[in-house]
């Protein structure tokens, strides 16, 4: 056994994800650490809490998909905090672990492998297993659980004196062991020294043809190395995603968890609550009432007393307090202040703005717009890099056309102007504050302020008064 260390400062901690497999079982073209999860690869939720550690490095074996993967960890926790191996072929957890001899073999630290398969783990449970695996100085400390239903996972093998003896995996277990409810969560610390040491042991006879990472806790043992077992009660925190069902299942019990806080602690009142998608990252005020088949994306943001219909999206959106959203509207990338209505069938996007009060009807579209304050455009209309000052109408079917085939071209209506029904605004185009254009204007020139103007092209009929 290994001598316990005169001085207690633990060593550092690296990080080491395991991602590099297809996942056969979710039947995918797409690498299972990238399908989603909550809105988030799954790997990127393993790297977050990975980074919540605080670790020396976190470093992410890669080969399915690799680049995906990595950008995907990037987006997550920064390009400085991470670190990328490729593992050429997939050939086992334990080869993928070899893969990181160059960089971690003489790193002399404490090595927290994660599974970038196991999204729910929390970053408390991670600091509870080093610190007993410091505490105990031990060569290896697993964690643990105890399943009603082990099937596929790594069974934990005790000898006679109930000490840990051996992990075996489903496929190679027999009929007695695979009675065996403790499992292997994956998730283990290792003392860099013996890990890598006991790596090169590790040989692929088993029915898998694998290199199995499991064997080096036994090779361990059986050198008298403290192999230490680290028991976990809450089950689906260390679980895997391994299939689509338990995919779904994950994103159901997540859905329910934010939706029951958003209730409980938020005052928030949702119409049907197993009917409401909201996104971990979203926020939403007191006293909002939310209609089923809505879903609130990213980190959208909230305010209070906000009435969301049925079946509207948002993301990445913020709303002030007092937004009535009518049913089937889409929101993305865009903010909407106080006691706006937008919809239903409404569609704003990369950052259309909305100031108080403003309104936008059925089947509006607003593309990186500014819509001023009390603004009102009600009905089947267009409105793309435009900016529209406050009190101003805009008729139904209005379109600024602001694509030439090559350029995007702004359009700009000031305060208190009428924007006739089906005018067509050539930009880039302004129309002064106070102007009018009649019905079916088609307005190929700037309108100078307080002047109506009409026809095709329109043309300036008079002068109005201020
Ligand atoms: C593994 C464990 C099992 C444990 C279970 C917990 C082994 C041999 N078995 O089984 O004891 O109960 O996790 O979830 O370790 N990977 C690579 N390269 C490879 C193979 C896998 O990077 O060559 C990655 C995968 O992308 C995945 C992780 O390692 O993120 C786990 O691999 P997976 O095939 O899911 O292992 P399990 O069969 O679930
Ligand atoms: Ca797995």
């Amino acid at each position: 056994m290994s001598s316990p260390s005169i001085n207690t400062v633990p060593r550092p901690v690296n990080v080491l994800i395991l991602a590099a497999g297809l996942g056969t079982r979710m039947k995918s073209d797409i690498a299972k650490v990238l399908h989603k999860l909550d809105g988030r690869p799954l790997i990127a939720h393993v790297a977050r809490t990975a980074a919540a550690l605080q670790p020396q490095k976190i470093h992410v074996i890669i080969g399915h998909q690799a680049e995906e993967v990595q950008a995907a960890v990037e987006t997550e926790v920064g390009k400085e905090s991470a670190g990328f191996v490729q593992q050429i072929e997939q050939r086992g957890t334990g080869d993928a672990v070899l893969a990181a001899n160059d960089v971690l073999a003489k790193s002399n630290s404490t090595i927290l492998i994660l599974s970038g398969d196991v999204p729910l783990v929390r970053a408390e449970t991670l600091k509870n297993l080093l610190a007993a695996h410091q505490s105990e100085n031990a060569a290896c400390t697993i964690l643990t659980m105890r399943m009603e239903n082990p099937t596929g996972y790594g069974r934990i093998v005790r000898d006679d004196q109930n000490a840990f003896c051996k992990i075996v995996e489903q496929k190679d277990a027999t009929e007695e062991e695979r009675q065996i409810r403790e499992i292997n969560s994956g998730i283990y610390c290792f003392d860099s020294n013996n890990l890598f040491d006991a790596l090169a042991e590790v040989r692929p006879a088993n029915n898998q043809g694998e290199y199995y990472l499991t064997d080096v806790a036994g090779i361990l043992k059986n050198r008298n190395e403290r192999v230490s077992l680290f028991a976990h009660a809450d089950v689906r925190e260390v679980s895997g995603v391994n299939t689509r069902a338990e995919l779904a299942e994950f994103e159901n019990l997540i859905r329910r968890r934010n939706v029951r806080r958003l209730m409980l602690d938020g005052g928030v009142t949702f119409i049907d609550p197993s009917h409401a998608y909201i996104s971990s990252e979203a926020q939403i005020g007191r006293d909002c009432v939310i209609h089923p088949g809505v879903h609130i994306e990213g980190a959208s943001i909230i305010g209070e007393s906000c009435e969301i219909h049925q079946g509207s999206r948002l993301c990445n959106s913020r709303l002030g307090n007092r937004v009535i959203v009518k049913d089937h509207s889409l929101i993305f990338d865009s903010e909407i202040a106080d006691d706006c209505s937008v919809g239903p069938f409404a569609h704003l996007r990369m950052g259309a703005r909305m100031a108080e009060h403003a309104v936008v009807g059925n089947f509006v579209e607003v593309k990186k717009s500014t819509i001023g304050r009390g603004t009102k455009s009600m009905h089947l209309t267009y409105l793309g890099d435009a900016t529209i000052g406050a009190k101003t109408n805009i008729g139904a079917g209005t379109v600024t056309c602001n694509y030439d085939g090559k350029h995007k071209h702004p359009t700009i209506i000031e305060d208190n102007v009428r924007i006739g029904s089906d005018t067509m605004l050539i930009a880039p185009v302004t129309v002064g504050k106070g102007s009018v254009t009649a019905a079916g204007s088609v307005v190929t020139e700037d309108v100078p302020p307080n002047t109506l103007v009409a026809g095709v092209p329109a043309k300036v009929k008079t002068k109005l008064n201020d």
